[in-house]
């Protein structure tokens, strides 16, 4: 089989590392993927976000199955495009897709079905905004409609940082047309947790939890960034919550989206916080996490291709998906300076031992050598029977990976590893 996937970060060289195991892929190309992907896929020089040149490509090499894995072309409908012409997809079509899109949209959709979320209002001007903002409470969480990076949503502790929010959104328009409305919602406290799962729009099943480390520094310090790290499972998701998110969150939400005429098919993503009155919604995402997909899928003991096949299928029902007991641990290694300012062309080296474990987000190839290309270089994920041992090797890999300028987090999984003692 010929499969494309569309993408080139840590979470699709992830993706095509788990796909590989499947026999009967012959050849996977990455669009655009990146020096590293270079290792296990052929790179094709199309950016994530051209969809007709992704349809003809996929036409004249008789891709036999696509996965589109980030959220762009996803919210820009490459999975409509490319089931027009006959080619099978994993992921959202257009209409679904919006679930992540548009943050008012998800929000009120949370709204109508019940399902337990932060408390919010929408504005599509900036003087609504302003006037309800000057006896909101605080802090108040500002969120742009629509994507932005991962950037789009500002914590507000004073009324000049919400009026500066609104000001950077909606007048300077640093999101573009993703700011031209915004959601003001209810700040939640209590752990994060992040749940992927795959469903055809009827069956859902959760993947194994994980958490995330979104900012730069250590002690969840400095500023947000695309992810510096994850551990699956993750404790503060008992086997209790699990069904609370079941009954309360999961299952409603594809059934409002079919209820919607908007079925949804690929992996949705909860982004969840459990709050003392419960586990909130705080975000859906219509695709794999980054960095959660490089703790989640190498702890997937079933066939990624078929459950992917049964996803796009809608035949998820007869699918039956394990994941290991074991845990992940994975340190993203960054440029010094990111998320802002950062310098890039540094020869990266990786002993060979630990490149099976290596998935590469932000490199490029050149006359056969790997030099830092981005903020986010690449990801290293351990795995063992336990989260002490699995961090402990995540860790000992990363010292056997150099390159100039490089940074990372040295606390990833301590505090999950101060849950365990919590939740026990
Ligand atoms: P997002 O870009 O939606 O993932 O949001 C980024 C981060 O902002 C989340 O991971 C949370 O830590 C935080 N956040 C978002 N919404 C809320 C909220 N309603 N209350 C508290 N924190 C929030
Ligand atoms: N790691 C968070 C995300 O992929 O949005």
């Amino acid at each position: 089989m010929k499969i494309m996937v569309v993408g080139g970060g840590g979470r699709e060289h992830a993706i095509i590392k788990k796909l590989k195991e499947n026999q009967s892929v012959e050849t996977i190309y990455a669009l655009p993927g990146n020096g590293g992907i270079a290792a296990d896929a052929v790179c094709v020089g199309i950016g994530a976000k051209d969809i007709p040149a992704i349809v003809s490509f996929a036409k004249e090499h008789a891709v036999d199955f696509a996965v589109v894995a980030p959220d762009d072309p996803l919210v820009l409908g490459a999975v409509d495009a490319l089931s027009e012409v006959g080619i099978p997809c994993f992921g959202p079509n257009r209409a679904a897709a919006v679930i992540e899109g548009s943050k008012v949209f998800a929000k009120n959709l949370m709204k109508k079905y019940g399902i337990p979320t932060a408390s919010y209002e929408v504005f599509d001007t900036p003087e609504t905004a302003l006037a309800y903002l000057k006896d909101a409470h605080l802090p108040a969480v500002i969120k742009a409609d629509g994507l932005a990076l991962g950037k789009g949503v500002i914590i507000a502790e004073t009324r000049e940082q919400a009026y500066d929010a609104v000001k950077t959104i909606m007048e300077d328009k640093v999101f573009g047309q993703s700011g031209a409305r915004i959601v003001v919602e209810e700040f939640l406290t209590g752990p994060e947790v992040s749940v992927l799962s795959f469903t055809d729009g009827e069956t859902l099943i959760p993947m194994v939890s994980s958490m995330d480390h979104k900012r730069a520094l250590d002690g969840d310090r400095g500023l947000n960034t695309g992810g510096m790290g994850t551990v699956a499972p993750n404790p503060y998701y008992t086997p209790e919550i699990a069904d609370i998110c079941m009954e309360t969150i999961f299952l409603p939400t594809i059934r409002a989206m079919k209820a919607e005429g908007r079925p949804f098919r690929g992996c949705l993503y909860f982004g969840l916080m459990l709050t003392p009155k419960g586990p909130r919604v705080i975000e859906y995402n219509c695709r794999f996490g980054d960095p959660e997909t490089q703790v989640v899928l190498p702890l997937l003991k079933t066939d990624l291709l078929t459950v992917m096949q049964a996803t796009a299928n809608g035949t998820l029902a007869s699918c039956k998906v394990e994941f290991s007991p074991a845990h992940a641990c994975c340190v993203v290694m960054a440029s010094q300076g990111y998320p802002t300012h950062y310098e890039r062309g540094f020869e990266i080296t990786v002993a060979p031992a630990v490149l099976p474990h290596v998935y590469v987000a932000g490199a490029k190839l050149t006359d056969g050598k790997l030099y830092t290309d981005g903020g986010r270089v690449l990801g290293v994920t351990a795995v063992a029977d336990t989260l002490e041992e699995a961090v402990k090797e995540a860790y000992r890999e990363v010292g056997e990976i150099r390159f100039e300028n490089a940074y990372y987090r040295r606390d990833i999984g301590l505090k999950a590893l101060k849950a365990k003692e919590e939740v026990k």
